[in-house]
């Protein structure tokens, strides 16, 4: 399978402090880091791993299938609190998660993540669930779609593509992404089109998928699962995501959440983090020239106390 781990080696040697410890990879994708882990770990070590994604699951029970140690779910992160119940397990010596999608799903056209080939505008990482990014567009109100835009992508010229989509739907209905194509074509320059239409997909695949509420459950269910000294890394793909890793963690690791000013601590915080990375790891760039998408990867691990 075509994808390549980031920042493999030194993300698994932050995640790995006990060699038959029990370990969580959020995101299996193409088993990258899981395999990475397992060659690490001791005859009575434990991966338990999740993928929303339908290939990637099926591509890692296969790839795993004779290692006892290992267990993968087809599901959402977010559930690790109903798996480790499944699983009998109180809590992880490690937690990985490296979010977004993986090449595989850029590149396999008929995944419909990737704008550069003409294919059905889904972006779903799980088909069976929510709504399809094609629906959103046949569906949504204009201002809603607008708000997507911009506050997931970043995209300023948000009003104007909500409007030319919404023109659109009144005459035909949105099912391929050559379509969504056209219309950014529409509106921006020929010199913007594919970062403009890198900020669109992007924004439609993070509100399709609920990528960063989603993120936000995991981080808090996560923390509560770790055990004392166990890690928490998170390898992050755009500054949104980065964000959220960057600001739980660091409230997590605070000692008192007082407003400025008062004379004597009152609010009784726990810090329930340390900080490992006070900056994201970055890969080098001799990673980055061998894997592109390894360029925006930002690596960030906490330690629970
Ligand atoms: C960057 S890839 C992971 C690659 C993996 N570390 C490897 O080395 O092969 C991200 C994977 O996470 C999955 N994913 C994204 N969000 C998820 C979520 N909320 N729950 C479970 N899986 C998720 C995607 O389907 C994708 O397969």
């Amino acid at each position: 399978m075509n994808h390549e781990p980031v920042l493999l080696k030194k993300s698994i040697d932050f995640l790995i402090t006990e060699k038959n410890g029990i370990y969580f990879d959020g995101t299996a994708g193409f088993g990258g880091h899981s395999e990475e882990i397992l060659k690490r770990l001791d005859k009575k070590g434990k991966l338990i791993a999740t993928d929303k994604d339908q290939s990637a699951f099926e591509y890692c029970r296969e790839k795993f299938l004779d290692d006892k140690r290992f267990s993968v779910y087809h599901t959402g992160f977010t559930n690790i609190d109903s798996i480790s119940k499944i699983e009998f397990i109180e809590h992880f010596d490690g937690i990985l998660a490296d979010l977004g999608v993986s090449s595989f799903q850029l590149d396999t056209v008929e995944s419909g993540f990737t704008f550069r080939e003409d294919a059905p505008l889904d972006l779903r990482m799980n088909k069976t669930e929510g709504i399809s990014a094609a629906d959103l567009l046949n569906k949504f109100p204009e201002e809603e779609i607008a708000r997507i835009l911009f506050e997931f992508g970043e995209e300023k010229n948000s009003r104007t593509i909500a409007k030319k989509i919404s023109e659109y739907r009144l005459t035909e209905k949105f099912s391929r992404t050559s379509q969504l194509r056209k219309i950014i074509e529409q509106t921006a320059p020929e010199r913007f089109w594919n970062k403009t239409l890198s900020r669109v997909f992007q924004a439609l695949r993070i509100f399709v998928n609920n990528e960063l509420e989603d993120l936000k459950i995991f981080l808090d269910k996560a923390v509560k699962l770790l055990r004392p000294g166990g890690k928490i890394v998170v390898l992050s793909y755009h500054s949104l995501e980065d964000r959220i890793v960057k600001e739980k963690f660091k409230y997590e690791s605070l000692s008192c959440i007082c407003p400025p000013g008062l004379p004597v601590c009152t609010c009784g915080k726990i810090p329930g983090l340390k900080l490992i990375t006070r900056k994201p790891v970055t890969p080098d760039e001799t990673e980055i020239g061998i894997n592109k998408r390894a360029r925006s990867a930002k690596m960030r691990v906490a330690e629970k106390v």
